[in-house]
């Protein structure tokens, strides 16, 4: 248990909650690093069979802590960033990974989802990667794998323009297994969940080995990550973020 992660293991599921409604989730280095160290830490533990990710409140999550790429836009940031390591981390993970998500999925909170194997809906989810509008780049290997996934138009339309995809999109795009109402999303990642821990977890491993081209993730997340860093300290990504803190839309014209 960590400041805003909780993290649960019951039945064979690693149940990991995003627990800071008051700023939609919004993923600080230290959540970042609680979601890692328990994601690291169910890998090597036999009784953790399947990961579950939900988040409490309205959203799932508003993706990374805006206040803190400020901070990295001003050079305060380390190199190897808490956020860089989920990314790797989760890419990695051999294990099964279902999500639960209700409200905003904005930039990791969508990008997450696709290194997860099952994904719920609730109906007012939403999907959203502007990582354009933010004057950055997309990050964990979804450069790659949205495209792939949704086909080039709309995954441009997506990053370029922060076009939000809603769940009923989302579910006939292939992002998503089934939409349903809020009420019943927690229960039915849940059910999925515990539905695979009573499979064999050898095959379930290997499967996914066998669906996901891991070296081709890992060679696109290094790439997406040397200009993702270069782009954070950039006049345009320095006047996005403070555009966003004082909540007016953002002028690109004169950089
Ligand atoms: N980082 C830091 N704080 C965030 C945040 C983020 N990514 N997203 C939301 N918050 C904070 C807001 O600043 C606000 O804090 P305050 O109450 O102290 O002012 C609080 O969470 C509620 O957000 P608000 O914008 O009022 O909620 P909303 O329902 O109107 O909109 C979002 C929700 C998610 C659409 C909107 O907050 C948003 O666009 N957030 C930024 C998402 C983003 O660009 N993430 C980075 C992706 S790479």
């Amino acid at each position: 248990m960590t400041e805003h992660v909780k993290t649960e293991i019951a039945d064979g599921v690693l149940t990991l909650t995003m627990q800071r409604p008051d700023k939609k989730n919004a993923l600080t280095g230290a959540m970042y690093n609680a979601m890692s160290d328990a994601l690291k830490q169910a890998e090597a533990d036999a009784s953790v069979r399947v990961i579950l990710f939900q988040g409490d409140g309205d959203s799932f999550t508003a993706g990374n802590d805006l206040a803190d790429f400020a901070s990295q836009a001003r050079g305060e940031g380390t190199v190897d960033s808490p956020a860089h390591r989920f990314i790797e981390t989760i890419s990695k993970v051999g294990k099964p990974i279902v999500a639960a998500v209700q409200g905003n999925a904005v930039g990791v909170g969508t990008t997450m989802l696709l290194h997860c194997d099952l994904v719920y809906l609730a109906e007012n989810a939403r999907l959203i990667t502007p990582f354009v509008n933010l004057a950055l780049v997309p990050e964990a290997a979804s450069s790659w794998l949205l495209p792939l996934r949704i086909g080039h138009a709309r995954a441009y339309a997506m990053f370029a323009l922060g076009e939000p995809m809603d769940a009923a999109g989302a579910l006939a795009s292939g992002l998503a297994n089934a939409v349903v109402p809020q009420a019943d999303l927690r229960k039915k990642a849940h059910d999925a969940a515990v539905a695979l821990t009573k499979r064999p977890a050898g095959s379930l491993s290997l499967t996914k080995r066998l669906m996901r081209e891991h070296q081709r993730i890992a060679a696109q997340i290094a790439e997406e990550s040397v200009l993702f860093k270069e782009r954070l300290t950039t006049p345009e990504a320095r006047e996005a973020f403070a555009a966003f803190a004082e909540r007016r839309p953002p002028d690109f014209s004169k950089l």
